[in-house]
């Protein structure tokens, strides 16, 4: 899938958020070693801090279809999901907990998983790799050194 499909889709999973709080639809399209694509977007709660982000989102049902140690590349975009595109001029870049989640899979594989951080429009991607956005990240492999 080129990078352009990849950003549709994660803009297209965004359209199907659940974002009534924010208003900020965010969606996120992974794609597998084998070419394998899943999606997720936000799930926003009234009880706030029980909201999911799309990348948390998108990483479950990775693990579900082709396991999370096969993820090889990860679109991100967010912006206003209210009409029937989704809009917003800046890159949205993973918070810091989808860093975390996204190094997880990333350990497992021993894969520097690349991110595209889109804008809503689609017209604004920056290109990162987990290692760039959470260096000296705490995953998996420090565990499994203590032996
Ligand atoms: N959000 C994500 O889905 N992913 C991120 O990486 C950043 C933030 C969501 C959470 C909340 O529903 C909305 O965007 C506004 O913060």
């Amino acid at each position: 899938m080129t990078d352009t499909d990849l950003i549709a889709a994660a803009r297209a999973a965004a359209l199907k958020a659940y974002a009534p709080y924010s208003r900020f639809s965010v969606g996120c399209a992974i794609e597998s070693v084998d070419g394998e694509i899943v999606t997720g977007g936000n799930m926003e709660n009234a009880c706030y801090r029980l909201g999911l982000c799309a990348e948390v989102s998108a990483l479950t049902l990775a693990q579900a279809t082709f396991g999370l140690d096969r993820v090889a590349r990860i679109a991100v975009a967010g912006g206003d999901g209210s009409g029937d595109q989704l809009t917003g001029e800046s890159a949205v870049t993973p918070c810091g907990g989808c860093r975390q989640s996204i190094l997880e899979a990333a350990q497992l594989s021993g894969r520097d998983v690349e991110i595209l951080c889109a804008s809503g429009d689609g017209q604004t991607v920056e290109r990162h790799t987990i290692g760039a956005l959470l260096p000296h990240g705490f995953g998996p492999a420090i565990l499994t050194d203590a032996g």
